[in-house]
């Protein structure tokens, strides 16, 4: 049987992620992952957060701490929003392990045995008065190709074009602001992408299922030609190189990230006792299905360098078989921005509304086929239609109404008819149309479905009308209450990828006691006579309340919407 292996792109750890992110991979990631186990499948879900370069470096001193201290607390900090959104890892790692470190230097070393990796000396920028090599963010100054001042030596945030440290212009130290910099010359180490892209090209190419969005993001990169690119960096905090002569460098931060997703699977089985087996997922693993999802900017590095890695290192280490990947979700039509604190943040959000209210609205919205934007009007449109009116409020009143004619126990008498019948055909279409979208990972359209579902079931009530049938017909009004209260367990159990807490509530309220493999299979009129005369339940709290126009108007202020 096959093994599921999926990876949530890593947060960088250079502070709390926003909406953005989430929905960008950490949530549809998850979304698979429970499906999946609710299909009663094998599944092993890694995330970790990516803790070295230079952005960890500069947010650590922004907050006067040291770097490893910095990473520590914030991987917590991390940790916890994703337990918050019930984001269901079984693993969140650290790419500051020491597994990772044993695992990069490993790829290093082979990739330079093999010859893929070869040492060249460059020119990089050097700070007098900080008595250090300044890569990447570390130097700021004008860019050369839109006179932006700010520009970073990494990339010009304003062009987007990719930058040396040295092609600034009026280059200033980003740790003292000196000038006071030359260059020098450096040793360093360059991963030979040219060697490697036909073979990479031909990997990309027997991917014929990947989204468009994906491969054609992959073939722009390889059609553009693949430079040898500089993997190493005069740095303290990171993978040092480990070799002689490099004692002052350490592996580039996109070099030993994505190592990190094999790296947290062996921390994962370091962690525990019962010697779990992290190899099998990793190595010579035919039998595992991989699925990797990220956003579109994280494409490049896991479609072509990091699969350069891996070829090269000739070693049958696991490579992706499907990549997931997503526009960007915007704010009011401009983007989520970390570095300028723009739109809502993890912490923000679940300080506000439970995790279910966010995970429905973000995973209904995904960004998939184009960027979308975030609006708080759409969000409380959606909460209040989807989750209050059409899922929650089926739920409450169905429960209440037979509670207060009948008991808390599902009634006796009446039968079932052509309107049950009927019912199961078109919800056994449904339920299938749901998922093949789950398994395909199109995740806007297994939202509709899952809508369109509930949907059915406020339909059946409205049609079978027990509050008005009970007068004259009391055996009719049980029939179709105990559908309807079948129906609420359909619902927990579909919508237990998508709304976990709800869910949870639901089953509990209805004394059910679900697990993994629980699913909607076969027979739709069995399962909607499975909790038979006689079975009790609770009544839930609200499940899902209101957001008020005042509320919109409110948040509308204080995040800055409209405008
Ligand atoms: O874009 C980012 O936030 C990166 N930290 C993603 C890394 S994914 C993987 F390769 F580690
Ligand atoms: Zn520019």
């Amino acid at each position: 049987m096959t093994r599921h292996l999926i990876t949530s792109a890593l947060p960088y750890i250079n502070g709390v992620k926003h909406l953005g992110n989430l929905i960008g991979s950490m949530l549809p990631s998850d979304l698979y992952a429970r499906y999946l186990r609710a299909r009663g499948e094998e599944v092993l879900f890694i995330c970790a957060t990516d803790e070295h370069g230079t952005p960890a470096e500069l947010a650590a001193r922004e907050k006067g701490q040291n770097v490893a201290e910095f990473c520590a607390e914030q991987h917590q900090v991390q940790a916890d929003l994703g337990a918050a959104f019930d984001l269901s890892f079984d693993y969140f790692g650290r790419s500051s392990s020491p597994q990772n470190r044993e695992l990069t230097q490993h790829f290093g070393d082979i990739l330079f045995d093999n010859g893929y990796i070869e040492e060249r000396v460059t020119r990089q920028v050097f700070s007098i008065d900080d008595d250090r090599f300044l890569p990447d963010r570390y130097v700021e100054g004008t860019c050369p190709h839109c006179g932006y001042e700010r520009a970073r030596g990494d990339q010009c945030e304003n062009c987007t074009r990719l930058l040396d440290p040295t092609d600034l212009i009026n280059p200033r130290s980003a740790v003292s602001g000196s000038s006071n910099l030359e260059v020098r010359e450096s040793k360093h180490l360059f991963l030979l992408q040219s060697k490697l892209a036909d073979e990479i090209r031909v990997w990309v190419n027997r991917h014929q299922d990947w989204p468009v969005l994906v491969s054609s993001i992959a073939l722009k990169w390889l059609d553009e030609g693949l430079n040898d690119r500089g993997i190493t960096r005069d740095l303290k905090w990171g993978v040092p190189v480990g070799r002689e002569g490099m004692e002052d460098k350490v592996y580039y931060v996109w070099f030993d990230a994505p190592i990190e997703y094999i790296a947290a699977t062996k921390e994962w089985a370091d962690q525990d006792p019962s010697n779990r087996d992290w190899k099998s997922w990793w190595y010579e693993a035919e039998d595992v299905r991989y699925v990797q999802v990220m956003a579109k900017d994280n494409v490049p590095f896991h479609t072509v360098t990091f699969p350069g890695t891996i070829l090269g290192s000739r070693e049958p280490w696991k490579m992706v078989d499907f990549i997931k990947g997503f526009n960007w979700l915007n704010y009011y039509g401009g983007k989520f921005s970390t570095s300028q604190k723009r739109g809502i943040f993890m912490s923000d959000a679940i300080d506000m509304l439970p995790s279910d209210y966010w995970r429905y609205y973000l995973l209904a919205n995904a960004p998939e086929t184009s960027d979308t934007s975030f609006t708080w009007d759409g969000f409380a449109g959606t909460v209040n239609k989807d989750l209050a009116d059409t899922f929650g409020n089926f739920v409450n009143r169905t429960l209440k109404f037979c509670a207060s004619k009948f008991g808390k126990a599902l009634p006796e008498g009446g039968a079932i008819g052509v309107r049950e019948e009927e019912l199961a055909k078109a919800l056994r279409e449904r339920i299938d149309a749901y998922n093949v979208h789950m398994q395909d990972m199109q995740i806007r359209k297994a939202m509709q479905e899952l809508r369109a579902i509930w949907v059915m079931g406020n339909e059946y009530l409205t049609e079978a009308a027990p509050w008005t049938v009970f007068k004259q017909d009391p055996d009719a009004a049980a029939a179709s209450l105990r559908i309807a209260i079948n129906l609420i367990r359909i619902f927990a159990i579909l919508g237990a990828p998508v709304i976990p807490n709800t869910a949870a509530k639901v089953s509990d309220a209805l004394g059910l006691n679900l697990t993994a493999g629980d699913w909607i299979e076969g027979d739709v009129m069995e399962e909607l006579i499975r909790l038979a005369p006689g079975h009790a339940f609770e009544i839930p709290d609200v499940l899902f309340r209101k957001i008020s126009d005042e509320e919109v108007a409110g948040w509308e202020e204080r995040f800055g919407g409209k405008e």
